[in-house]
């Protein structure tokens, strides 16, 4: 088989002349009800007899014959079980563990896909040799599809939410959950984990990603999956890398330079990597610097499973693999959705001689290895009931530690509920619910879309989907003697007119995100600036509640008094900022995201979008055909390198409306005792007290600034620590730097490297409110 793209999409077109029935998306993904071809299906016939004879099996799990197989002995490594089982396997059993077996839209169905639990990937199982199929599910901030599938699944707030918590314990919490939900809904791998960086605020999957700076989202990552990898579900961090905008990300090139990104994106990364000791790492659409992400060889070979020692196996995003022996050589070992390059055209290429088989080897060995150490093989799922009381005390629990609170004129908040006697609640559906993010990570609500007639709110791919979780009904519980009434802001005056009336008016707005789209801009849509400088200009006492996924501008900010950032709220969005406006949480979020001032202060104004020769067409069912042959590039420059974030806004001296790390509370913290001190790593030890009148906890950072010859951006976050202190109350907290996280990376050494000077080091409230200072000289 040619490798060409002309030659491969012949070959795409003649192997897989598969009927469609309806389409709709741009990747069509998720939409196609295709039917076979013949030589489609005699394609997949010969995986079909191999694994046909017990298929009940790939759900249940080992059967008390492959019980006694030698590799069962759980006190084997994983290394040594999955080695055993290579051993034993024939090459067709060999391949079919290398992709899986299709989606609607994105490619052949193989027939065995009707084996699958309605998740987006499934791998046969190998009843003969106790191997269980691999059911995926996406699972950013709750389990995917399940209503599609007859499920519950808990919506957590959004994973960019849950970082604004800077809460290694809360995310350890956050993967435990989704795990167990999988597990419940009979899934025993995690396509979570989105860790890419927020290099532009208006990428269309911000939400499911864990904000600007690279330790605070590794960091965090890696408690995710932790958590999930415990409950023994295969933990999968994604889209690796610099998947980091969704206008041409089948076709985008990103060009950036080796130090810069392995300083940034992919530091992410290889903090997830090596902390969490992750199973699967999912590589990306794009192209970096020429090559495909899930065929490129200093990617995923030279970084990836050498300089990090990765252990587990790489699976393509969906469609993401373009080819089978450069891929393969590359150090891609899964294909994903279906077996275009990893079928029957790696069986050819094996056979040939163009893949060794010791590559074969290492891909099924890595797969095996992860199922082994995650424990599925030996702990299948077993499907029961998802425990929703513990879901939505838990989701609420994450989202009060997550709300961000911006601004609080005078002391507005918190409300006296036994003091308000009238509240208007304003803004689009805050009747009935809060929006939640879309694409892959959609959750969906029980009963379906909140502000859809009961039965007719299936979520849809790209449909706004509003959680049943109503900020009106909320506050209407928690103040129960005020008056308190709704206006959606649709009509202008009513609401106006119900802000004038009411004691204080809350308005919820709210910004759309989803994947396979970018914002146009940070504005919020629906006139709802205008809505509320106009509310704002009726009742001095108006606070705005913010459920967005990304920074947004706020034209109006110096003229309302509260500002609360409840991003994503998730299944009990409402009640967290209820609790959180009445002042039975003491808010204690800070941003993992810079909000600037205006799109002009961003890196590039504009999002690069795809030429038309770059894109496919919105309703073409074949659309997978040309993206996995491969469109021709289009290119993103990321010439703003290391300064991603706030190191941009501080290199550049562009003021924001609100600095990353920053956040309020209804107390007030104090700083004091710095003291820096060298040993193996790095010492940073300061009091912080609690000078007001209310318990509270405060999320403590240090940042250092590196000596000016490293040519670094002015500071960077290299710890934190979060305490809980009551009034009054002062503690002594220590961060510990790795030595890495104050180095710079070395490209022509290929390490990292700690370079003799002056360091800096800061600590304080915010990256913009830091009152402790002290230098250290490490040579
Ligand atoms: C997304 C992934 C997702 C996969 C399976 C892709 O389009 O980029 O994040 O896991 O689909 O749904």
């Amino acid at each position: 088989m040619s490798e060409t793209r002309t030659g491969m999409i012949a070959y795409l077109q003649s192997e897989f002349a598969i009927n469609r029935t309806s389409y709709k998306d741009e990747q069509g993904r998720g939409m196609v009800k295709p039917k076979y071809s013949l030589s489609a299906y005699s394609r997949s016939l010969s995986a079909a007899i191999i694994i046909l004879s017990s298929l009940s099996f790939c759900q249940a799990g080992a059967s008390p014959k492959t019980k006694t197989l030698p590799w069962m002995n759980p006190s084997l490594s994983p290394d040594e079980r999955a080695g055993m089982v290579v051993k034993q396997m024939t090459l067709d059993e060999k391949i079919s563990l290398l992709h899986g077996t299709g989606m609607e839209g994105l490619g052949p169905m193989s027939p065995l896909a009707v084996h699958s639990n309605g998740g987006a990937g499934y791998v046969v199982g190998i009843p003969r040799l106790g191997i269980p199929a691999i059911q995926m599910s996406d699972a950013a901030y709750g389990v995917r599809q399940s209503g599609e599938n007859g499920r519950y699944s808990t919506a957590l707030p959004d994973n960019l939410a849950s970082a604004a918590s800077w809460d290694p314990d809360g995310a350890y919490e956050y993967g435990t959950l989704i795990a167990r939900e999988l597990r419940a809904q009979g899934y025993n791998m995690t396509l979570g984990g989105g860790v890419n960086l927020a290099r532009d605020p208006r990428n269309g999957r911000t939400f499911e990603y864990l904000g600007e700076d690279p330790i605070l989202a590794g960091k965090l990552v890696a408690r995710v999956m932790r958590g999930e990898q415990e409950q023994h579900v295969i933990g999968d961090i994604k889209h690796y890398v610099l998947n980091d905008q969704e206008s041409g990300r089948n076709a985008v090139n990103v060009n950036i330079d080796k130090r810069s990104m392995r300083e940034s994106d992919m530091l992410a990364f290889e903090i997830g990597v090596l902390e969490g000791d992750i199973a699967a790492v999912m590589c990306s659409y794009n192209r970096v610097n020429g090559d495909y992400a899930c065929e490129n060889t200093y990617l995923l070979t030279d970084v990836l499973k050498k300089d990090w020692n990765f252990k587990g196996f790489v699976v393509s995003d969906w469609g993401g693999t373009h080819s089978t022996v450069k891929a393969s050589a590359a150090g891609l070992d899964h294909e994903e959705p279906a077996e275009i390059f990893y079928g029957e055209p790696m069986k050819k290429a094996v056979e040939a001689g163009k893949v060794p088989m010791s590559e074969l080897d290492d891909h099924v060995r890595r797969i095996l290895r992860s199922m082994f150490a995650t424990g599925v093989i030996d702990d299948p799922p077993k499907k029961s009931v998802v425990d929703v009381v513990a879901g939505f005390e838990t989701a609420q629990k994450i989202e009060e530690q997550s709300i961000v609170l911006l601004r609080n004129e005078n002391s507005q908040l918190p409300l006296d509920a036994s003091k308000v006697t009238s509240i208007a609640i304003i803004g689009p559906h805050a009747d009935v619910g809060m929006i939640s993010g879309g694409g892959s990570a959609q959750v969906d609500p029980p009963g379906g879309n909140a502000i859809m007639p009961p039965g007719q709110g299936r979520t849809k791919w790209q449909d706004h989907i509003w959680f049943p979780t109503s900020p009106l009904k909320a506050v209407r519980t928690r103040a129960p003697q005020a008056k308190v009434q709704f206006a959606s802001g649709s009509d202008l005056d009513a609401a106006v007119s119900l802000a004038k009336s009411s004691d204080i008016a809350i308005v919820c707005a709210y910004q759309w995100e989803s994947e396979g789209m970018d914002l146009d801009s940070l504005s919020l849509p629906e006139h709802q600036d205008d809505l509320i400088a106009k509310v704002a200009a009726a009742n001095p006492h108006t606070i705005v509640v913010l459920e967005t996924g990304s920074p947004v501008t706020m034209p109006w900010a110096d003229h309302v008094s509260g500002i609360l950032e409840a991003w994503y709220g998730g299944s009990r969005g409402a009640e967290a900022v209820t609790r959180v406006l009445f002042g039975d949480v003491n808010p204690s979020g800070k941003l993992p995201i810079t909000f600037p001032n205006s799109e002009a202060d961003l890196p590039h104004t504009t999002i690069v979008k795809p030429p038309l020769a770059s894109t496919t067409k919105a309703d073409d069912p074949d659309a997978w055909k040309p993206i996995a042959a491969g469109l021709p590039a289009f290119q993103i420059t990321y010439d703003e390198g290391l300064k991603v974030g706030y190191k941009w806004y501080d290199a550049e001296h562009k003021s924001v409306l609100f600095p990353f790390g920053y956040g309020l509370s209804y107390t007030t913290y104090s700083y004091s005792d710095l003291k820096v001190v060298r040993g193996n790593t790095v010492k940073v030890t300061f009091k912080v007290a609690n000078s007001g009148s209310r318990a509270g906890s405060e999320i403590a950072q240090v940042y250092a600034a590196l000596p000016p010859n490293t040519g670094e951006p002015p500071k960077r976050l290299v710890g934190w620590g979060k305490v809980k202190l009551d009034a009054g109350e002062s503690k002594e907290v220590t961060v510990e730097i790795d030595p890495k996280y104050l180095s710079v990376f070395d490209v022509g050494r290929n390490a990292w490297q700690l370079v003799p000077g002056d360091y800096t080091f800061m600590a304080g409230g915010s990256s913009q409110s830091l009152p402790l200072i002290q230098s250290l000289a490490i040579n």
